[in-house]
């Protein structure tokens, strides 16, 4: 197709490197979707015949179908899909066919189709955070008064509720999903008509076959519509940060179904047995999605790099920008579904994260607290007397709960018995009410807000 000054066929190896057909065979809808718009404005401009139009558009719509019902032929001899949708039009239709390409090249077309796959694959990505929301905050509902250790530095620190720990989440996955919308709505601008690289001498309507491809407008710059590639980037970027927060997710699943820990139990359905141990129950989609995450940095970061030197307009690297970003994006979407089969499938050990929750003396800034509560005593001095009480209870081996009145009293004698009332895991999670705290009441309300935002299950 572009043989016109070649005396030869290139060499085997260059036409290896320089094949495309494989990874952007992928785009074959938007392709053809975008030569669609592109036909039928060029013949609305009166810039090819209407029956001309007509039968393109026509001859279109077959290969759309040859290619969905997998009778197709790719050849790898025409490099790409805008080579082999255009050359099977040729077999269809005859000269007509050549007309297609008026005003259009392979560059704006590329933009124009990768474009409209990202635009797809981030609203399906979106709808997938949403039923994984959903998942969380049903989990969370049902669990608003489940109580687990909370920890820091991976030190129990303060009893929580499992409800408000999933709901942390749902919150990640929110921020997630406005990264993808803010990606979609910088990258919906069309850059059909900015041809190979400065625009057009035919009199297109390029906010027609914009609006016929959904986008909100034209690009406004031809070099930039042709170059650009920070849709990618950023779609790349958003799914980086969406596979950070499922990996830390599935970090805490390989935890908690530890025998170690053994504070969530996951059914046979999402998880695997060892061919040696008989006993062994492995969290094995939850070490997957902690390790496919690699590959969602590595897309972004190889993307970066690809990018960072080339100058204007086109540059073959360019057509580096799918796999990478095809592959990582797939993944997640994979990543996405096992997590929502797991949050779906998971079972939590009630008893057990309470006990865990009470070890470690979990409540102590609850006593320390009531000292400032009650006698005013200022937080510093509240802190100290606490942190000689647990150490006596340390020394004596029990928890806060047990150690006799008479003891903290040597070491603080304003305690009274009235203290025991904030000592317990359950006393500690239901005074954290305030906006945002870890208190059953809040977990069902906030969970039951979600819900209500997200709509029934799917
Ligand atoms: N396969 C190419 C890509 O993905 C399409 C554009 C080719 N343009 C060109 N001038 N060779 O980037």
């Amino acid at each position: 197709m572009w043989g016109g000054r070649f005396g030869a066929s290139p060499d085997a190896v260059m036409a290896d490197i320089n094949i495309s057909i494989d990874v952007d065979r992928k785009l074959y809808r938007q392709d053809i979707a975008a030569s669609k718009a592109h036909a039928a404005m060029l013949g609305k401009q009166g810039i090819i015949s209407p029956q001309d139009a007509k039968q393109i558009n026509h001859g279109l719509d077959t290969i759309l179908s040859e290619i969905e019902s997998g009778k197709f032929r790719f050849k790898r001899a025409l490099e790409d899909i805008h080579m082999n949708v255009e050359a099977r039009l040729a077999e269809l239709i005859g000269p007509a066919a050549g007309r297609l390409h008026t005003a259009r090249s392979r560059n704006d077309q590329v933009a124009t189709d990768f474009r409209l796959w990202i635009r797809d694959t981030i609203d399906e990505i979106d709808a997938q955070l949403a039923t994984y929301q959903r998942a969380l905050a049903e989990k969370a509902l049902a669990n608003a008064a489940t109580i687990m250790p909370g920890f820091t530095h991976l030190q129990t620190a303060q009893p929580v509720t499992f409800g408000h720990h999933l709901l942390a989440y749902v919150e990640m996955a929110a921020r997630d999903r406005g990264r993808f919308a803010d990606a979609r709505r910088r990258l919906n601008e069309s850059p059909l008509g900015a041809a190979a690289l400065a625009g057009t001498s035919f009199p297109l309507d390029r906010a027609l076959s914009a609006m016929a491809l959904g986008f909100d407008r034209p690009a406004a710059n031809s070099l930039d519509a042709v170059s650009d590639r920070d849709f990618v980037l950023e779609t790349l970027a958003a799914a980086a940060i969406t596979s950070v927060h499922l990996s830390r997710f599935a970090e805490e699943i390989v935890l908690w179904t530890s025998p170690l820990v053994g504070f969530v139990r996951l059914s046979d359905n999402f998880t695997t047995g060892s061919s040696i141990m008989p006993q062994k129950r492995n969290p094995d989609a939850a070490e997957l999605v902690r390790a496919k995450t690699g590959g969602a940095i590595g897309a972004l970061n190889a993307l970066l790099i690809v990018m960072k030197g080339l100058p204007l307009a086109y540059q073959k690297d360019m057509q580096e920008d799918k796999d990478g970003a095809m592959q990582a994006l797939s993944a997640l979407s994979l990543c996405l579904a096992a997590m929502t089969g797991m949050v779906a499938d998971m079972q939590p050990d009630a008893e057990r994260m309470k006990a865990a929750a009470g070890a470690g003396y979990s409540t102590a800034t609850d006593l320390a607290d009531w000292l400032v509560r009650i006698h005013k005593i200022p937080f510093r001095e509240a802190h100290h007397i606490t942190g000689r009480i647990v150490a006596a209870a340390e020394k004596a081996g029990v928890s806060l709960e047990q150690l006799p009145l008479v003891d903290m009293q040597r070491i603080e004698p304003r305690i009274t018995k009235d203290v025991s009332g904030v000592l317990s895991v359950e006393r500690s999670v239901a005074s954290r009410k305030t906006y945002g705290g870890t208190a059953p009441a809040n977990v069902t309300r906030e969970a039951k807000k979600w819900l209500k935002r997200l709509g029934k299950t799917a």
